[in-house]
């Protein structure tokens, strides 16, 4: 509970500087108050003051000078105003877009594009050095590298998986955990799991497009929900849709979701866990993007407050260490006979020498090193990004203001169709990701979502510029 209002009030002291700063009451080069006097006046400890200037500070709002306290270190934030709550059309739909999907990242992988569609992390975010010595480590072991892993996957892994899910507030033992083929296995296996076809799931609205393909491919209903872009679901229409449909489960990102990157407050997760465990009702949880925060500590999991198991909490490390390892798991609470008998059924085994060298990585390879330079790597991208969204797109447009992940969701006026103006982007050399396959509605055909995590500013900047004309004209 501590953590909870901690983590809240670091926050909102942050923000209400950076109110000040934007607001002309603290100008560039300004003193900002001490952090004893901040948190006398603000009545916060000196740890929470302290938080949110290093919050501050990694985001480039002050800077410390030695001996002298904390300055101002830019005022303009260049930052477009964030969209509105989204207001999906109420009601589930049957689910269509692999055509649009296709359509949409059709030559989209050309070595030449500008790629700002896919959410594919660039090789130089790679550990690369770590991995290649966990790899030799392996190899000179040699101990069943090339054998099957029956059953939940290769346990030294499962050991690492739960130690790790400590820092997301989840206490899990190994035996709680299966090892499957990154998060998509994962997200699959507990649909399976939990639905039949023709049920309905609760989705945030606009969510994760290969979700919605899952929901296709298994004949399942989309129910999306009022999504706002910093604090996620609109638990209140959360609440009215459990009263009056049929939900078979929800399947939820509460911790900078794909694509608008919020993190729902931890008091919003205890909510959602309560409200749907005294319904029975499954929560999907898909974290994926949790170890990517931009503070120095990652946001608790909503499986952090599930006691008796209806989180099924699904994970990988694709977006951390390296999507090519396919190292996912799942932790299923209540489902995990389930899940097990479908993991085997549908894969037989996960690929042994990949789990092993994970394995190495996480107890050897220094993980929680290389998660801090990714976070200020992805903070320093994205915030670039938004200047030049500023800088470039038409008047009107929106995006978003994540603190964690790599990609933003943007809003442009409403003539404006990303949808029609996919194929003229990819003429010019850049791919992005057009906002109707993010819903099964298709709604969002003036929004899109950006990945901002891969190329030189220089890149970035050319390619928001060219973007920035096209909407335009
Ligand atoms: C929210 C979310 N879940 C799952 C995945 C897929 O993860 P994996 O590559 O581990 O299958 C992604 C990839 O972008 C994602 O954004």
């Amino acid at each position: 509970m501590t953590q909870v209002s901690d983590s809240r009030l670091y926050e909102s002291l942050a923000t209400r500087i950076v109110e000040m700063i934007e607001g002309g009451a603290l100008r560039l080069g300004d003193k900002v108050p001490s952090v004893r006097k901040i948190s006398a006046q603000q009545n916060v400890s000196i740890s929470t003051a302290l938080h949110a200037y290093r919050v501050l500070e990694n985001q480039g709002w002050i800077e410390a000078r030695p001996q002298s306290g904390y300055y101002v270190r830019r005022t303009t934030p260049a930052r477009p105003p964030e969209p509105q709550t989204t207001q999906p059309p109420p009601g589930s739909n049957s689910v269509a877009v692999s055509d649009l999907i296709r359509q949409a990242f059709h030559s989209a992988s050309l070595s030449h594009m500008i790629q700002m569609g896919a959410a594919i992390g660039a090789p130089e975010t790679f550990p690369d050095k770590q991995l290649r010595r966990a790899i030799s480590t392996v190899m000179r072991d040699g101990e069943g590298v090339h054998g099957y892993d029956f059953g939940a996957g290769y346990l030294p892994l499962r050991v690492q998986i739960a130690q790790h899910a400590m820092s997301a507030g989840c206490t899990l033992s190994p035996d709680d955990i299966i090892v499957t083929t990154g998060c998509t296995e994962a997200i699959n296996l507990c649909l399976r799991a939990v639905t039949k076809p023709g049920d309905t799931v609760v989705l945030e609205s606009p969510t994760y497009y290969s979700v919605l393909q899952i929901i296709e491919s298994l004949g399942l209903r989309a129910l999306e929900l009022p999504t706002n872009p910093r604090e996620g679901i609109s638990l209140d229409a959360l609440e009215y849709v459990l009263e009056h449909d049929n939900v078979a489960a929800c399947l939820l990102m509460p911790s900078f979701q794909n694509p608008l990157g919020h993190c729902m407050p931890d008091a919003n997760k205890q909510r959602l866990v309560k409200m749907l465990r005294a319904r029975e009702i499954p929560l999907i949880e898909d974290d994926v993007w949790g170890d990517t925060a931009f503070a120095s500590t990652r946001p608790h999991a909503a499986k952090s407050c599930d006691d008796d198991g209806w989180v099924l909490y699904c994970s990988s490390f694709s977006k951390t260490v390296a999507p090519g390892y396919r190292i996912g798991w799942v932790a299923p609470g209540r489902w995990k006979k389930q899940v097990e008998y479908l993991k085997l059924v549908s894969s037989c085994s996960n690929a042994s020498l990949p789990s092993r060298i994970l394995a190495e990585f996480l107890e050897n390879g220094g993980y929680n090193h290389h998660l801090r330079w990714l976070r200020r790597h992805s903070q320093q991208k994205m915030q670039h990004a938004i200047e030049g969204i500023k800088k470039y797109f038409p008047e009107g447009t929106c995006v978003t203001h994540p603190q964690g992940g790599v990609v933003l969701w943007v809003e442009l006026p409403p003539d404006v169709d990303t949808l029609k103006l996919c194929n003229e982007a990819l003429k010019l050399g850049i791919s992005y990701a057009p906002g109707a396959i993010f819903s099964a509605t298709k709604k969002y055909r003036n929004a899109l979502r950006l990945y901002c995590g891969h190329h030189s500013d220089e890149q970035t900047q050319r390619a928001l510029q060219t973007l920035g004309e096209l909407f335009a004209r």
